[in-house]
């Protein structure tokens, strides 16, 4: 018997082992660059749902923010100074990847780089041709809400 069965001859129930091997059909799939295969090999995700009342202004980090899901894509809520909010579309417009939260009053975009102004979602620095669009909130009982 080798060290990959049980007794009875099943695979093993041990997580770790698992993830081992999620882990090397994952890079196996890096190395075939499977067409949507990697999504799943994704830590990611995608953003989460924003609660139904609204994304709560205390969970939104002063000098930075959060993406959430909003009704049509993934929405980056700012917070630049206490209790003032800013949303823009998270979708990269260079090629769709989703934007970090701003860091030092810069918004930064991992697929290529592409860096944005915290403050206006205007166009710092490319591949991207335009700044991101902003989306329009409001707040309802401390919550940020798509208006
Ligand atoms: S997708 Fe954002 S810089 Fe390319």
């Amino acid at each position: 018997m080798t060290s990959e069965t049980t007794e009875n001859g099943a695979a093993p129930a041990d997580a770790t082992t698992g993830l081992t091997r999620r882990r090397a059909l994952c890079g196996l799939l890096v190395v075939l660059a499977a067409p949507g295969a990697l999504a799943a090999c994704s830590s990611a995700g995608s953003p989460p749902e924003a609660p139904p009342g609204g994304t709560p202004v205390s969970q939104i980090p002063v000098g930075s923010g959060t993406v959430v899901q909003g009704p049509n894509g993934p929405v980056l809520l700012e917070q630049p100074t206490a209790g003032v909010i800013k949303a823009y579309d998270a979708t990269c417009p260079h090629q769709g990847v989703t934007v970090d939260p701003p860091v030092d009053g810069t918004i930064t975009c991992p697929g290529h780089g592409s860096q944005f102004d915290a403050t206006t979602g205007a166009l710092k620095k490319g591949p991207a041709a335009t700044g991101l669009t902003p989306i329009s909130t409001r707040v309802v009982n401390g919550a940020v809400q798509f208006a």
